[in-house]
């Protein structure tokens, strides 16, 4: 077989592996022997440039950041939906198509209405050519090479006719798993948590870096085609088969009904239903079936009158603003929330919500004072939509923060490349409590037994004020303490001591460097071996680390270069933390120094590729097949045949949370 025959080949099967995994959900190779294929496809590339094209497998992400966006105009408009919010509305819509069209039943199709961001792809010959969001629903912005990032989009049509121009229009969404895990991963790092998913796609769509697109979790919908050449469908319900054929994800949910009694049903079964997906869902969209219907009925104003958004009812709130508050967190950013008048919403009475940052309180114009709407979706925390009437007769100043920190009065600062503002005294008390909070969490110091008011007493009581002054509290110092008796002194005291076993990347992880998570701290823990060479390295050097980037590089060379955080260091040396990895002194190995693992299947919180490094870093191999000579197999859901071999061979299986414990060296 020649090159191109080979490239040709390969493409097709990775495609086909990508869509087996990322549409259907039902993969047939393992990652190993994708990343194989994959691998092999780059080589021949490499050497064969002239074979690359841009439908390659191999050319999802890696385009250069751009300066604004191209604009696009549709070749058909992308029209919005007038809305149904009840039962008689929903009547009221049937009852005027079957009017228009002098028919006594029609055809309907109903579909999930997802919460995202509409976007329009063009495939040409086959080909995804490119990719705008709806904008004005005439012009949007070509976001070609961000949707190119999205895996369970294809770059090339799969089964069924190529027609020389294809439109295909569905919605981008982040899923919600995905966007607790980013959330998550965002606050361990210390940074502003996103505020809704919906807004988290739209954002991440509009990167002018696709490589930052690349590190949100989106997904796609298909629901209909737009401007397509040389092809005719009768239905909609064909439309979406179309869609399959081609390899598109379309929602599973969609359903077909001879009337509107069924369709009411569906609708209802769905209210209740909302929170049982993995995506946000705001209504139903109802659509005639028949696409000759469709065209009869037309559009009107941008609406379609073939088609009708049933509206959940949504999770709102009105209710008394009565303050605006600043959170400090660790690492000293401030985090405005709002005090609220209790309100009942969806069951559950909500006393404060998020107001995310300055700026958008500005443009929503929220003041004190204010009656305000508070919206509730799905697990995420209630946030402040705006005021109700904005308008109102004596409403409050507009909010301006304070210029200084709530906690400290030390003058507040604007981070120039965030929106984010900080309190930059490392003494303020808030964070004092925050990193010291952080410091004896479960996944850094481990240290039971000291809850956050302990916490506060003991700083109150000016008997600690950093990590370091935790390890010389003495018994008769906590017996001071409310609620604290023989016992609990001495099991506080036993934990305290205990936590100076805790390896590198725990205590690395516990100094609460901004952007340096659990996996940040052992990728850095594993390469520089202690803190001493990680203090001394600058951040072009820290920048080497595979999986370490310049925002992490940075932030841990500022770190390093403030005074108090570099004296905290040395004291907590004194008090004979474990500031090296165990091999770097005496001659112990370090936690998977000689060993050979596979990684396999979906892991919780970290991708493979993640995994494998941190196993390189801590002294480990990597290997794609298990044999017996496999020292451990970490193993994520759908593991399949290497869990199989695993079990046969008796190597033993780690879930990901025992593998990061193994590397923190417990058994
Ligand atoms: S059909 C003219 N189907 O809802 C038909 N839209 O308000 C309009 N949406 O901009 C598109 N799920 O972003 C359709 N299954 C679905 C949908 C859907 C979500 C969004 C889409 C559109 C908005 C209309």
């Amino acid at each position: 077989m020649n090159p191109a025959e080979r490239v040709a080949q390969l493409r097709q099967e990775i495609d086909d592996h990508n869509h087996r995994y990322h549409v259907l959900d039902a993969p047939i190779v393992s990652n190993r022997e994708f990343d194989l294929l994959y691998r092999e496809l780059v080589e021949l590339e490499k050497e064969h440039p002239d074979l690359v094209s841009s439908d390659s497998p191999t050319q999802r992400v890696g385009a250069e950041p751009q300066e604004r966006f191209r604009k696009v105009a549709h070749r058909e408009p992308m029209l919005s939906l007038a809305n149904a919010f009840d039962e008689d509305e929903l009547q009221a819509f049937y009852r005027r198509v079957t009017k228009q069209l002098e028919m006594e039943e029609i055809g309907l199709v109903t579909e999930l209405k997802i919460d995202g961001v509409a976007v329009s792809l063009t495939y040409e010959n086959g080909r995804l050519h490119h990719g705008a969001t709806r904008g004005n629903g005439l012009e949007g912005e070509d976001v070609t090479s961000n949707l190119r990032t999205i895996r369970s989009l294809p770059l090339r049509l799969r089964e069924g006719p190529h027609p020389s121009t294809a439109e295909i229009r569905g919605e981008i969404y982040f899923p919600l798993s995905g966007f607790e895990r980013v959330n998550r991963q965002r606050s361990e790092e210390g940074e502003a948590p996103f505020a809704n998913p919906r807004n988290t796609a739209a954002g991440a769509l509009r990167q002018l870096d696709p490589a930052v697109t690349a590190t949100r979790p989106l997904a796609f919908f298909a629901y209909s085609l737009g401007h397509t050449e040389g092809l005719e469908f009768t239905s909609q319900g064909e439309v979406l088969s179309q869609l399959i054929r081609w390899g598109f994800p379309v929602n599973p949910h969609h359903k077909s009904h001879a009337g509107l009694p069924s369709v009411i049903e569906y609708c209802q079964s769905w209210e209740e239903r909302r929170d049982s997906i993995d995506y946000e869902v705001d209504g139903i969209v109802v659509k005639v079936d028949r696409l000759d219907l469709q065209d009869r009925l037309g559009a009107v104003s941008r609406e379609p009158r073939w088609a009708i958004a049933y509206k959940f009812a949504s999770q709102v709130a009105a209710t008394r603003l009565v303050e605006i508050r600043l959170n400090v967190g660790r690492t000293g950013a401030l985090n405005p929330y709002a005090i609220l008048e209790p309100v009942e919403l969806g069951g559950v009475t909500i006393r404060t919500a998020t107001l995310h940052n300055q700026e958008d309180i500005r443009k929503k114009d929220i003041r004190p004072g204010d009656q305000v709407l508070i919206k509730r979706a799905g697990d995420v925390i209630p946030q402040v939509v705006g005021p109700v009437d904005k308008d109102e007769e004596g409403r409050g100043e507009p909010y301006a923060y304070p210029g200084e920190c709530p906690e400290c009065d030390s003058p507040i600062v604007q981070d120039p490349d965030e929106a984010l503002v900080y309190c930059r005294n490392v003494n303020c008390p808030a964070q004092r409590f925050e990193s010291l909070k952080h410091f004896v969490s479960r996944a850094a110091l481990d240290i039971r037994g000291l809850g956050p008011k302990t916490l506060r007493k003991l700083l109150e009581l000016e008997l600690v004020a950093g990590p370091a002054d935790l390890y010389s509290l003495t018994a008769e110092q906590l017996s001071g303490l409310e609620g604290f008796k023989e016992k609990s002194i001495e099991n506080l005291l036993a934990g305290i001591d205990g936590s100076r076993r805790q390896p590198l990347p725990r205590v690395l992880f516990g100094l609460g460097i901004r952007h340096v998570g659990e996996t940040a701290a052992a990728l850095l823990a594993g390469e520089f071996r202690g803190v001493e060479r990680l203090m001394q390295a600058s951040p072009e050097r820290i920048m080497e680390v595979s999986g370490i980037g310049p925002e992490i590089a940075r932030s841990v060379a500022d770190y390093f270069e403030v005074e108090e955080n570099r004296e905290q260091v040395k004291r907590l040396r004194a008090a004979r933390l474990q500031l090296k990895m165990a091999g770097d002194d005496r001659d112990a190995p370090t936690a998977l120094e000689g060993k050979t693992l596979v990684v396999t299947g979906t892991l919780p919180s970290h991708s493979r590729r993640e995994i494998s490094e941190l196993i390189k870093a801590n002294g480990g191999k990597v290997t794609s097949s298990v044999s017996k000579k496999t020292g451990y197999l970490v193993a994520g859901s759908n593991a399949g045949s290497k869990l199989r071999r695993a079990r046969e061979l008796e190597v033993p299986v780690l879930t990901e949370e025992e593998f990061l414990k193994l590397l923190q060296g417990e058994p």
